[in-house]
């Protein structure tokens, strides 16, 4: 499969604004910068359509975030919201047939992705940033052993001989807390939990010490317990190893105490982002609120009931003139039906894109 990433200046048709005249629309004239950091990952001005038959569906609009050094940031949408797109995006792992991406920048690490040579960006890839997927058994290659695997990791990248490589995968399966290594790795994925499995994966991603790990949905095929382990365990490396962690999820109960701060996606675009525990009690975008309340908790819908959000996402082959959450949301006033709203600060290196921002506790 050829993942070669098809670079354009400027993508799509008359479907959507330029960023100038949406904010000449909006009558908000500074995009929203945030609190400078020094950053891992900068990504600006991020879009990816898809085409088919012809179409452009929108997964990805105009999305700029940071990643600081060492820094935990969640990214949260339901399903479909554009989130596992950007990511794979950023790295130029979209099939180049079919997406068309653009971005002012995607600076990595000191690099910008927009302009790395292939053999520079697969030299990057597995060794300064590391993804890890919900489904390692797809990840995983069933014909070689779990050791053989992460040793070709370290021998690829880093160079080792086979019998260092050994021994650093020992460590490395120590690490992920597999005991039993030496019959641990002449096992096949196959023979493994998919807590193991996933386990193993993240022994992979760490294997180089990369930068940035990118999760997606890691613990998403995995029952409760085993969930709460993986992510304690991702807690703990992401210490030990200073790296910084993108966590991917559509499920916003699992990034308190492990992202320092949140951004939320709705239909391709980012319309919160703050420190976690402000996103988290004080949401200022009713889709974030909904997501919230969303979650099931024990000390209330005594009665069975789930509050979600009602209705659905846009349909992403179609251009919105407004807020893309106006059909669902409780507080829109005509002005979200007709144009988008930008981000804008609501608080210190917090900000929502909404013409309301209503100030609910969860
Ligand atoms: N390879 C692809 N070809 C065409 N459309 C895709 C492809 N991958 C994802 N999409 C579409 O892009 C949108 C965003 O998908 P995705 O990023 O996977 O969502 P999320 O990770 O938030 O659940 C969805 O509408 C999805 O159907
Ligand atoms: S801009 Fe309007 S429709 Fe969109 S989230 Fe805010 S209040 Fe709701
Ligand atoms: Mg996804």
């Amino acid at each position: 499969m050829d993942y070669a990433m098809c670079w354009t200046l400027e993508v799509g048709g008359d479907y959507r604004h330029s960023q100038a005249s949406r904010r000449m629309l909006s009558g908000v004239t500074p995009a929203y910068q945030g609190t400078p950091r020094h950053s891992v990952l900068r990504v600006e001005n991020l879009s990816v359509d898809f085409i088919r038959g012809g179409l452009g569906l929108h997964a990805v609009r105009q999305l700029s975030y940071e990643i600081g050094v060492g820094e935990a940031v969640a990214l949260v949408g339901e399903s479909g919201s554009g989130k596992t797109v950007s990511a794979l995006a950023v790295l130029r792992l979209l099939p180049s047939r079919t997406a068309r991406v653009s971005a002012t920048s995607i600076d990595f690490d000191g690099n910008d992705l927009t302009r790395l040579a292939d053999s520079e960006l697969r030299k990057l890839r597995g060794y300064r940033v590391s993804m890890v997927f919900q489904d390692p058994l797809s990840s995983l290659n069933p014909l070689m052993t779990i050791g053989q695997q992460i040793s070709e990791v370290l021998t690829t990248h880093l160079g080792l001989s086979d019998s260092q490589a050994a021994v650093r995968t020992q460590q490395l399966l120590d690490m992920v807390g597999i005991a039993g290594h030496s019959r641990r790795m002449r096992s096949y994925p196959h023979e493994f939990s998919g807590g193991m499995r996933q386990r193993v994966m993240i022994a992979m991603a760490l294997a180089c010490r990369p930068a940035l790990l990118i999760a997606d949905e890691p613990t998403t095929a995995l029952d409760v317990t085993v969930q709460a382990q993986i992510m304690e365990l991702l807690a703990n490396l992401r210490k030990e190893f200073g790296m910084a962690v993108l966590l991917i999820t559509h499920d916003i109960g699992i990034v308190a105490g492990f992202a320092d701060r949140t951004l939320v996606m709705y239909s391709g675009r980012l319309v919160e982002s703050g420190p976690t525990e402000n996103v988290l009690a004080h949401p200022r975008h009713p889709y974030t609120l909904g997501l919230l309340r969303s979650i099931p908790r024990v000390d209330r819908n005594r009665r069975g009931e789930l509050p979600s959000i009602r209705g659905m996402p846009p349909n992403p082959y179609d251009a919105i003139p407004g807020c893309a959450f106006a059909p669902r949301c409780a507080w829109a006033i005509p002005q979200c039906h007709v144009s988008s709203p930008a981000l804008e600060a609501v608080g210190t290196d917090w900000a929502a894109a909404c013409w309301v921002k209503p100030n609910e506790a969860v």
